[in-house]
């Protein structure tokens, strides 16, 4: 491969959406920030300046990150944020990969606007295992929120209540004309008849799972998380907050007298308000034909989308995506286990802390096991890598979750969770099996939990509570999807497998923001390997210092 060089200058910019005007951070002052290009097997290098007041760091979502952890951007994770007037160059080579992924920031709620996405080609001269596209055009799912979304988090933490939900869902970054004063911010699609166009979906959204369609027109679904997939066709896709999904789309062979809208609205389960709005976009043939005075009286056709707790729907969709397990891309997925966890997802309440002012002198939290993650103050990968763990982390984070109840039924009496900054050591090539129930402390919910540093594989999943003695001998371990965001259903579990050949410190988390904030995430630690191409190198000299 070869070495690509960008520049990312974080910098403030003055945007206008829904008649208002807000200065906002931005990578390069645009929203999508840069596009990154690159073939499979290539360095990149990503020079990041901080030109504003806010710390900053950046995640590269999905990319494995093979003994490049200190490039993986996770803030007091795997680095210090990069503070103002800092620089710092995220060094990573992209192997074993390629497809859709994308970058965002990775520290309190800057993601809002600090997004774009990452395009892995495949090596010159393999093809795709699909029909080559006419064009590919990425479709960048966003949020957006009228006042300052650092104010919005900040006060919510502070008053241990739930953020004000987002003001409009976005099409890269365009609201679309189902809201208010946004009919020129409508991102729109030119085809040609008869053409196949390579859609990469992904969804950059804070804190809603999305469904998406396009009037009249079916898709194909050929990737998932930047790993290719058995291809089928729908009409509706169903993308999670950290998901991204190929689908071809093959235009009509002659141009339609109508213009189609694409839309995307939220499939929410839990009780806490989202924003139910449609962001929506345009779909056009190209006919020369056509006079434009003609066009306008096009009709113009919507699609229609799913209610928005359609969760049989969502279990449906999950399970029609499967590897594609073909000689060439083979599903490596590990048939022994050496590791079993059992982890519980879900929200709970937390006392008030000193800072805050809370109703009831509780706060809503979330956590895996009953254990909300505290952030600490110094990077856990430094921490461990130079082996100062002492006040930094422990490594008693449970296997299993503390309390033994229904947990898709009523919920225990004592919903109070406890706080700590707790790992899981896995030693270096263990092969882990998680399975993820939801529970259904103050209600159940889908959470989209998103693990770096690995792609895993979804061996099962179900509704209710997962039965140990039953469930396994269904597992699929012949062409499970391999990805590294999955939804564990609302009110139900999901197995994955996956195997720890990755030296560093690895974050997991549900990619809804608003549940990251309340502490549902927790790191694994995965040992350094006796060869030394199994060792993680020592940081980059220019890695921030907290
Ligand atoms: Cu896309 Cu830890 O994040």
């Amino acid at each position: 491969g070869i070495t690509r060089h960008y520049k990312f200058n974080i910098v403030m910019q003055n945007v206008t959406r829904l008649c208002q005007t807000k200065s906002i951070v931005t990578v390069n002052g645009k929203i999508p920030g840069p596009r990154i290009i690159a073939r499979e097997g290539d360095r990149l290098l990503i020079k990041v300046v901080n030109h504003v007041q806010y710390n900053v760091t950046l995640h590269w979502h999905g990319v494995r990150q093979l003994r490049s952890g200190w490039a993986d951007g996770p803030a007091y994770i795997t680095q210090c944020p990069i503070q103002t007037g800092q620089t710092y160059v995220y060094n990573f080579t992209v192997t074993g990969q390629r497809g859709t992924l994308f970058w965002h920031a990775h520290i309190s709620w800057l993601r809002v606007t600090l997004y774009g996405p990452i395009i892995i080609l495949p090596k010159k001269h393999v093809s795709y295992p699909f029909p080559h596209p006419h064009k590919e055009i990425p479709i960048i799912f966003g949020e957006w929120w009228k006042a300052d979304t650092e104010t919005i988090i900040n006060q919510a933490m502070q008053t241990g209540g739930a953020p004000n939900i987002s003001d409009a869902f976005t099409i890269n970054a365009l609201p679309g004309p189902l809201y208010n004063c946004s009919a020129k911010d409508t991102f729109k699609l030119k085809v040609k008849p008869g053409k196949t166009y390579l859609l990469r979906l992904i969804n950059a959204a804070l804190n809603d799972e999305l469904f998406f369609s396009i009037a009249n027109h079916t898709l194909t679904v050929v990737e998932t998380d930047a790993v290719y997939v058995k291809p089928f066709k729908t009409q509706i896709v169903l993308i999670t907050p950290g998901q991204t999904t190929n689908v071809l789309l093959q235009a009509k062979a002659t141009a339609p007298n109508a213009t189609f809208v694409m839309a995307a609205r939220p499939y929410a389960t839990g009780p806490a308000a989202f924003d139910n709005t449609t962001t929506s976009g345009i779909l056009e043939y190209d006919n020369p034909s056509v006079s434009s005075s003609k066009k306008k009286k096009h009709p113009l056709l919507k699609p229609s989308l799913p209610v928005f707790n359609d969760t049989t729907f969502s279990m449906k969709f999950a399970k029609k995506v499967r590897s594609l397990a073909t000689a060439k891309f083979p599903a490596k997925v590990p048939q022994e286990v050496d590791r079993r966890f059992f982890f519980t997802v879900g929200l709970g309440i937390l006392p008030c802390s000193q800072n805050q002012t809370c109703p009831n002198n509780t706060r809503v939290a979330a956590s895996i096991n009953n254990v909300s993650f505290v952030q600490p103050n110094i990077a856990l990968l430094q921490a461990h890598f130079f082996n100062q763990s002492k006040g930094v982390y422990t490594t008693d984070f449970p296997a299993n979750p503390p309390l033994k109840f229904n947990y898709t039924g009523t919920p225990p009496s004592n919903i109070m969770a406890t706080t700590g900054t707790k790992v899981v050591v896995l030693p270096f090539n263990s092969s882990v099996e998680l399975v993820m129930q939801d529970t259904s402390i103050i209600s159940a919910e889908s959470h989209p939990l998103h693990l770096h540093g690995f792609n895993f594989f979804v061996v099962g999943q179900g509704f209710g509570n997962f039965n140990s003695s039953k469930d396994p001998a269904k597992f699929n371990l012949v062409d499970p999807v391999e990805r590294n965001t999955v939804g564990v259903p609302s009110g139900g579990w999901v197995a994955i497998r996956f195997l720890a050949d990755n030296p560093g410190v690895w974050f997991m988390h549900c990619h809804l923001e608003v549940h990251t904030s309340w502490g549902l995430k927790m790191a694994w630690i995965v040992t350094d390997g006796k060869r030394p191409n199994q060792k993680l190198p020592p940081p980059p000299s220019d890695l921030p210092k907290c």
